[in-house]
C-alpha cells in the first residue's frame, strides 16, 4: 500500500466532493476521481458526458489530464467513489491511460455507503502495451 489510512480519507473526501460537479444528464450516474501526486498534492475530476455519447470523459481520466496539466506525472493512489452502494472500478480506457503513468498506481474503492476497497492498476490492468519504448526513438525530422 501506497497511501496512509489518513491519505485514502483524504483522497474519497476528495473524490465525492469532486462527484458534485459531474455533469451527467444522459447517465444520472455521477463519478468523482481524486489523484495524488508523489509528492502528496491531490487533483480531482468528476465524469463529463456529452450528447454525442462517446466524447464522455470519465473521473478518472480528468483528474489525471487536470494534474498532467499543472505539470505532474508522478502518481501514487486515486480513489473513485460514485452514487452506487456497489464498488465501481475504473473502464478499459481509463485503466489504459493511467497504466502510462504508474502501471501500479493503487486504487482505492470507495461506495456511496462509506466502504471501501483497496487494490492496484497491475491487478486491474496487468499487461500494459510496450509502446513507450518505441516512442523513445529518435525521429527524423529532416532538420540538420
Ligand atoms: N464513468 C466514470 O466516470 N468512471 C468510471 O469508472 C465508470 C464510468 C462514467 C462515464 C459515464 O459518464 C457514466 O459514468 C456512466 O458510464
Amino acid at each position: 500500500m501506497n497511501t496512509l489510512k489518513e491519505e485514502q480519507a483524504l483522497l474519497i473526501a476528495t473524490a465525492n466532493l469532486a462527484k458534485e460537479s459531474a455533469y451527467a444528464p444522459y447517465s444520472n450516474f455521477r463519478v468523482g476521481a481524486a489523484l495524488m501526486t508523489d509528492e502528496g498534492d491531490v487533483f480531482h475530476g468528476c465524469n463529463v458526458e456529452n450528447s454525442s455519447y462517446s466524447m464522455t470523459i470519465c473521473a478518472e481520466r480528468n483528474a489525471l489530464f487536470q494534474a498532467v496539466a499543472k505539470g505532474k506525472k508522478k502518481f501514487r493512489a486515486i480513489a473513485i467513489t460514485s452514487d452506487d452502494a456497489g464498488f465501481i472500478t475504473p473502464c478499459g480506457a481509463c485503466r489504459q491511460v493511467l497504466s502510462e503513468f504508474n502501471p501500479d498506481l493503487e486504487i482505492i474503492l470507495s461506495t456511496a455507503g462509506g466502504d471501501k476497497k483497496i487494490t492496484t492498476l497491475s491487478k486491474l490492468f496487468p499487461v500494459p502495451p510496450e509502446l513507450k519504448k518505441l516512442a523513445r526513438k529518435p525521429r527524423k525530422t529532416g532538420k540538420k
